[in-house]
């Protein structure tokens, strides 16, 4: 059998004829005329196609014989309920809900916004939408109102898909008055709602806007509504997710159906080892890129069974609730992130509550969202005793940039490392002027384009955005904004980004999103925000406020102002806790501030007074405002 670099070599070589193969695993309405099709620095794979993703992803395996195969386990550790869904049950439900969509207006391009938790509504919802050609935008629940509001005014849905609430340890969150407030905040309105009523908590409903989910479902039922698959282009949008960008106003990443679905397929065997049958557990939320490609699409595109877990990695109820998953369901493999492990592992250092459970069918632990620390793969290796894989993506991409291919030969694992770049992707690291460094050095982390299927064709409505985000900085190649090395034996090392993103429990955030919103604080005169690391969440947002003159209220009153108004306009997943007063912020000459020097002053790291400095006294301010906060990590040294 071919070993990694054969294949990534036919890649290189003949990387047209090596994604029209892949393509065979998909069945096509139209056969694509053209596998790669370049205009005006836009990709488009397999032009000329149709096809549908809800077909590839449910009917086909009914229609093959599997439509007792389990495809969904929704295992919920709030309410400690179970439920499953085979192949054939999930195809009726999404039928029906395409049925309700359709009755609403909703059509081919039309988009859907899914504001749910991780309840199996939300699966149905987003294939139901693939079904009639409708693009869903996903908004994780953990977003506030404004956010939400954001998200409407560029998507401009149809209709949106919510539930009343969702459940976080200890709380309900009402969903509704967010969706409400969303809706009032956003310039566009949808002409419909539909709200699935959790019996935890009932909401009010909207006369002739919101629509009752269940009541929904009983009509189309009783109306037997229930579309056949819509043929769109395969270079037509599936869904759109946003993400955070360098400013308040967060990207619209946008996912076509044809490569989409020739990378996950590729993906499911070549990286993560897995087969149809197989019970493969991302332990994300579909908010997320993650809960996108490896909670629904992946796996049910290779006909495997995904669980949908409602709970955390401890608490819910302790620190065995993953291991308990496991060994109920049968899972082989289990894709997480690194913060999860961590929590895990400060709850239950020796792994004690490991041996309560049979993880004889786990064979591999799956890594992302954020660097994987050596110390946490190495906890883990020693506590599972199995193989743990860090493998690197972004939004953007939908799938792995770099990983372990287990499926194609599993490589030596280098611990900080997400090992080599897939086939698909010419991964490069270059300095400032775009000029290639030696193995080892660090700079920019590119990729030569064209980016592969599944990767982000576009922006949302936004081509010029597309173009300046990605790919006007270096010429012929996406920027990834990570920063790195590749080391002499190919191995890529991920080590930070570039711009203003943090990356908080895995949850990819922008601290320019955060300054804006301080900045509108009545009596901030200016702020900065900066990521410093934490234990557990990697990096955990910290604020700093200069005020106006002549403010004389107290200070901590400000601070606890400030977070409150994060939570409110960003929403709780920010995480953030912490806002301190300070007189100045370190400026260079022309103004800008000097974020990265105040973290490595936060991380303990050696710093230096760069020689553009407006006035270097305000680094040791700053530094003695963080120690009398107890935010930094021992003593930073102050390179001379
Ligand atoms: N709806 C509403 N609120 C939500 C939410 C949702 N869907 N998801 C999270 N929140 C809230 C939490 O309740 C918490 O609120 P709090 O500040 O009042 O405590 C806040 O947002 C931060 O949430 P979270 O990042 O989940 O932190 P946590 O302290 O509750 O849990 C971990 C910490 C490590 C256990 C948790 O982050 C985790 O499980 N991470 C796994 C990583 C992951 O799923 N990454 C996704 C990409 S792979
Ligand atoms: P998101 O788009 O939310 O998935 O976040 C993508 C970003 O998370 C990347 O650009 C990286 O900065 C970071 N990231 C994701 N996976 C890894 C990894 N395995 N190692 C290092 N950083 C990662």
């Amino acid at each position: 059998m071919a070993g990694y670099r054969d294949i990534y070599q036919r890649w290189q070589h003949q990387p047209v004829a090596f994604w029209a193969e892949a393509a065979r695993e998909i069945d096509w309405i139209t056969p694509p005329r053209d596998v790669l099709a370049e205009s005006d620095g836009l990709t488009r794979w397999f032009e000329g196609a149709t096809c549908n993703t809800c077909w590839n992803a449910l009917d086909r395996h009914v229609a093959a014989g599997h439509g007792d195969r389990l495809a969904l386990i929704y295992d919920s550790a709030m309410t400690g309920k179970v439920k499953t869904f085979t192949y054939a049950e999930l195809t009726e439900k999404v039928a029906l809900f395409a049925g309700v969509l359709q009755r609403h207006g909703v059509g081919k391009g039309d988009r859907v916004v899914i504001y749910m938790p991780m309840v199996p509504q939300a699966v149905v919802a987003m294939l139901a939408c693939a079904r009639i050609g409708a693009i869903h935008s996903v908004v994780f629940g953990g977003f506030a109102a404004k956010e939400l509001a954001t998200r409407i005014d560029d998507a401009t849905p149809k209709m949106i898909v919510s539930a009343s609430c969702g459940l976080e340890p200890g709380r309900v969150i009402a969903y509704k008055p967010l969706l409400d407030k969303a809706i009032d905040l956003a310039s566009h309105k949808p002409s419909a709602c539909i709200l699935f009523q959790r019996s935890e908590l009932a909401a009010e409903m909207v006369e002739g806007r919101d629509f009752d989910w269940k009541a929904e479902m009983d009509q189309a039922r009783a109306e037997d509504r229930k579309p056949d698959c819509v043929p769109v282009a395969a270079t037509d949008p599936l869904y759109i997710l946003y993400t955070s960008g360098t400013t308040g106003k967060p990207k619209g990443v946008v996912r076509d159906n044809g490569g989409h679905m020739v990378a996950l397929k590729w993906s499911m065997k070549n990286i993560y080892d897995v087969d149809p049958g197989d019970v493969y557990w991302a332990a994300s939320d579909v908010g997320w890129v993650v809960g996108h490609s490896y909670i629904v699409y992946g796996p049910l595109l290779h006909g495997c069974t995904s669980i949908l877990f409602e709970g955390k990695p401890v608490g819910t109820p302790d620190a065995g609730t993953f291991w308990r998953v496991i060994a109920d369901h049968k899972v082989k493999v289990l894709f997480t992130a690194p913060t999860a492990f961590r929590a895990i592992r400060k709850e239950d250092p020796q792994g004690n509550r490991l041996h309560d459970y049979d993880l004889s069918t786990l064979k591999a632990l799956y890594l992302a969202g954020e660097r994987a620390d050596p110390d946490t793969i190495e906890w883990a290796e020693a506590m599972l005793k199995l193989p743990v894989i860090d493998h690197w993506w972004q939004t953007e991409t939908g799938w792995a940039i770099a990983a372990n291919p287990m499926g194609i030969e599993p490589l030596p694992v280098k611990y900080g490392s997400p090992t080599v770049a897939m086939p698909g992707y010419d991964v490069h690291v270059v300095d400032e002027s775009g000029k290639q460094v030696e193995a080892g050095a660090t700079g920019a982390i590119v990729i030569k384009l064209p980016l592969p299927p599944g990767c982000l064709p576009t922006l949302w409505h936004n081509d010029a955005g597309f173009r300046e985000a990605y790919l006007q900085d270096y010429p012929g190649y996406y920027k990834t904004a990570d920063a790195g090395y590749i080391d002499s034996d190919g191995y890529l090392y991920i080590m930070s980004r570039t711009d203003d993103i943090i990356n908080v429990a895995g949850h990819r955030l922008s601290t320019g999103a955060m300054e804006e919103v301080l900045a509108a604080h009545p009596d901030v005169a200016e702020c900065a925000v900066i990521g410093i690391a934490d234990a557990l969440k990697g990096q955990a947002p910290v604020g700093f406020l200069v005020l106006n003159a002549g403010v004389t209220r107290p200070l901590s009153e400000i601070e606890a102002e400030a977070v409150a108004l994060i939570r409110d306009k960003i929403g709780p997943v920010a995480a953030f806790k912490k806002a301190m007063v300070v007189q100045r912020l370190p400026k260079t000459r022309s103004g800008k501030v000097l974020r990265g020097t105040m973290r490595k002053i936060a991380d303990g790291q050696a710093w230096t007074s760069p020689a553009t400095i407006e006035d270097p006294a305000v680094l040791d301010e700053i530094s003695a405002v963080l120690s009398s906060a107890g935010l930094k990590r021992a003593v930073a040294s102050k390179a001379e």
